[in-house]
């Protein structure tokens, strides 16, 4: 079976391609990207309004570009998957739109997906496939989340942030360092090669038993930092102050985050007994949190697996991706109702297969 998959939850623009396979994994065809960081820079943030517009310019050029990479034509085409939500509502509307209209024209079923699945899943397009079951560290822009994962569709919440997300927390920190969006790889790349313990930032829930995480006062705590900082060194602004320095708080920013993550992975895995663990969403290409975790990992003999590089944010393969593994784990059917209902807000736990 050939599944038709697109991604436009935000600001990148993915299609894809994936043939199922009833005795393994299925198998990505072909996929194409366009991301829109460039487009949002100027205004230090996605603009939803231009989001939209530029998923609309996008989407067509890529869907072909996946047809020839494929090798394939659009009659081929069994199922059209796209992502439901959560996310930007009028680019969600676009990919959804896109693939009814395309579906509908072919007279193919389609599939809406949870963005937070594609991410979860994403890691079995890789080379090192995970089995199931395991803990997944669900690290994106807007989420931060610790689940257990029995299977397709089988997931259950374990904790996750009360405020800001991991994501965030490096974007807003960036932000007030005066790096351009998005700012988290700006900020690993700076901290990689600062002093991680120059500034003591807080850690927060590090030491409470639940396995949810807070991260609202850390951006606050590098707020109050950063001030200190241009008092102390008699500048106007941070961006005035030495390199070093901005290294130095990258570095200590970037520790206190990943700090946070490994701890409350770990105490997930001793929690549930399982010994693999699934890191995925943009953070999860972090350098340092992926060192930290295979270092902690290794010493307890735990597996851990991550989405290659460039799958770790959003991407089209990551959607058509766990719409085949629904289909073909025979516990759901695409559906031949073009409703287009998008979901902005949709809680990953609430799409539990027999629920
Ligand atoms: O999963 P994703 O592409 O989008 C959402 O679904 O939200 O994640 C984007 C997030 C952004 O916050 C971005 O700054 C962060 O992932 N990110 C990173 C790195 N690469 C992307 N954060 C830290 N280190 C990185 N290398
Ligand atoms: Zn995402």
């Amino acid at each position: 079976m050939l599944v038709l998959g697109f991604e436009s939850s935000c600001d990148e623009t993915g299609v894809a391609m994936v043939q199922t396979n009833a005795a393994a994994v299925p198998t990505l065809l072909a996929h194409a990207l366009h991301s829109q960081i460039e487009m949002h820079q100027a205004f230090g943030g996605v603009v939803p309004e231009l989001a939209s517009r530029d998923h609309i310019r996008r989407v067509i050029p890529l869907t072909e570009q996946v047809m020839s990479g494929a090798g394939r034509t659009l009659a081929d085409v069994d199922v059209v998957a796209f992502t439901r939500g959560p996310g930007l509502a009028g680019a969600l509307l676009v990919g959804a739109g896109v693939a009814c209209a395309l579906a509908a024209a072919l007279g193919k079923p389609v599939l809406g997906v949870h963005h937070l699945e594609g991410h979860l899943l994403s890691p079995f397009l890789s080379a090192d496939p995970p089995e199931f079951p395991f803990v997944a560290l669900l690290v994106s822009g807007g989420h931060t989340q610790l689940m257990r994962v029995q299977g397709v569709g089988h997931y259950e919440l374990l904790g996750e942030s009360i405020d800001d997300a991991a994501g965030e927390a490096f974007d807003k920190s960036a932000k007030l360092m005066g790096l351009p969006y998005p700012g988290g790889p700006a900020l690993a790349r700076l901290g990689d090669n600062g002093n991680p313990k120059a500034y003591a930032l807080p850690r927060p829930l590090l030491r409470s038993s639940n396995l949810d995480f807070s991260f609202a006062g850390l951006k606050t705590a590098v707020l109050v930092q950063s001030q200190k900082m241009v008092a102390a060194g008699g500048v106007k602004r941070f961006e005035d102050l030495p390199i070093e320095l901005h290294r130095d708080l990258a570095a200590s920013t970037q520790a206190a985050i990943v700090e946070v993550l490994v701890k409350k992975s770990l105490t997930a895995l001793k929690q549930t007994g399982l010994s693999r663990l699934v890191v995925a969403g943009g953070v999860g290409a972090n350098r340092n949190l992926r060192e930290q975790l295979n270092a902690e990992c290794a010493k307890r003999h735990i597996r851990v697996h991550y989405p290659e590089l460039h799958l770790c944010t959003d991407n089209g393969a990551m959607i058509a991706m766990a719409a085949a593994m629904r289909l073909q784990s025979g516990q759901q059917t695409a559906s031949e109702v073009y409703a287009f209902d998008v979901k902005p807000r949709w809680p990953l736990d609430s799409i539990q297969i027999g629920r």
